[in-house]
């Protein structure tokens, strides 16, 4: 089919959901605290659920609590068109990251059934049901690793929450069987588009609501374990200590200082700390902390590892320190791919949106689905570029032109 005039959504169902949703797991006045299978995360799916049901599409679940709505297409043996995100949240966040893109997919195909009827290709929208690792921090994008068979079998026992808890267990206790994730597996999703907010500045200095996404950052996020000596934080004295706040307090400022020399794009954060015993005045055992270092460039981010590593280690020895890290979490950088990336700019073009064609610093989704699918992003202006902190905010304007561009888009590939 031709590409219709611009397709209009309706910026009340829009803004409905939005706060509804950020309902489930509500914190403070504008926060989300919504692990994966807690209470508040059965009740998004739930919710999800019934929206996709009062939209008249076929709705289910799959075998790691992913929520699907589909809407049949005419070529019964076409491959879908998918649309979502994740409904999970970090600790606490707010109510657009991953939320905004699992109601944009459904907001999008629910307003392309009732303007144009059945697609030729089934479209679907999907709450994927984890990306955060905000519970489990080995989790990461466990609905769309499901998905795409990235899950091994020893994963569920081995992923371990904060609380101690494997993600096997917590499956269990709300009513699904680890033993069948491989049935969440799907080959027949064509393309799949993400929508999300952008959650950093870039949009917003550029003076655009938009941005289409060409390429996403790799990660990788350490867990370093430094051990010394516990004693009288008095009476022991300097030079005899082996202090291990000391070492964290130069490994912390020296990974810093590194992803700062090498420039943009690279980025390093220290974002979560634990002392042992954790006393003032008690010269502490150990320090255990995370490191999440970024870059998009394949060989790059391998410079930024073996920096933080060299750093890592150089330290510890001359501190005579006990030193041991692993990593919870390495993704790869991921250029989408451009026939998609191309369609989103052209869809983008035609519904009258300026639209910035941008790399992701954040990681997501998309990376995971784009081993099975062509895949690529729509970014929604964030105000003054903050997430993951209940204060991340996108207008309803600018979330209204990034849905369209997605509808647009859709309509573009399954009708
Ligand atoms: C996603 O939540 C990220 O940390 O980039
Ligand atoms: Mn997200
Ligand atoms: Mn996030």
């Amino acid at each position: 089919m031709s590409a219709p005039a611009r397709i209009a959504v309706d910026p009340a169902l829009v803004e409905r959901m939005i706060r509804e949703l950020a309902t489930d797991g509500a914190h403070g006045e504008t926060g989300v605290w919504r692990t994966v299978y807690s209470p508040e995360w059965v009740a998004a799916a739930d919710r999800y659920a019934a929206w996709c049901e009062e939209a008249g599409l076929r709705t289910r679940r799959d075998a790691v609590g992913n929520v699907w709505g589909r809407l049949e297409g005419t070529d019964a043996a076409g491959d879908a068109i998918v649309s979502g995100s994740h409904i999970d949240s970090q600790r606490p966040g707010g109510q657009y990251d991953g939320a905004l893109g699992a109601i944009a997919g459904l907001v999008a195909i629910r307003t392309l059934k009732e303007r144009f009827g059945p697609p030729e290709r089934p479209l679907e929208a999907v709450a994927l049901c984890e990306e955060e690792g905000s519970r489990f921090p080995a989790a990461n994008f466990w609905g769309s690793r499901a998905i795409t068979g990235a899950i091994a079998p020893g994963d569920p026992d081995a992923t371990i929450g904060y609380d101690g808890e494997t993600i096997a267990a917590a499956m269990r206790a709300v009513g699904l069987d680890p033993a069948r994730i491989p049935e969440a597996v799907r080959d027949d999703i064509d393309t799949f588009v993400e929508l999300h907010i952008e959650q950093g500045p870039i949009l917003e200095q550029a003076g655009l609501a938009v941005g289409i996404v060409n390429a996403i950052t790799g990660i990788r996020h350490y867990v370093v374990e430094l051990t010394g000596t516990a004693n009288h934080a008095g009476a022991f004295p300097m030079d005899l200590r082996r202090d291990p706040m000391a070492g964290a307090a130069e490994i912390v400022s020296g990974v810093i200082a590194t992803a700062h020399r090498m420039g943009r794009p690279a980025v390093t954060t220290v974002g979560r700390m634990e002392v042992s015993p954790n006393g003032p005045a008690i010269i502490p055992e150990r320090v255990t902390f995370t490191v999440d270092a970024r870059h998009p460039d394949p060989v790059a981010r391998q410079v930024l590892y073996a920096k933080h590593e060299a750093l890592m280690r150089e330290v510890a020895a001359r501190r005579d320190l006990s030193i041991s890290w692993h990593t919870t979490f390495d993704q790869d950088p991921l250029t989408c791919d451009p026939a998609v990336v191309g369609l989103l700019e052209g869809a983008a073009a035609a519904q009258g949106v300026p639209a910035l064609t941008m790399a992701s610093g954040a990681v997501h989704d998309t990376q995971r689905m784009a081993a099975r699918s062509r895949a690529a992003m729509v970014f929604v202006r964030s105000r003054d570029g903050r997430s993951h902190t209940p204060e991340e905010f996108s207008s309803v304007e600018d979330c209204v032109a990034g849905i369209e561009v997605l509808a647009a888009a859709l309509h573009r590939l399954a009708y």
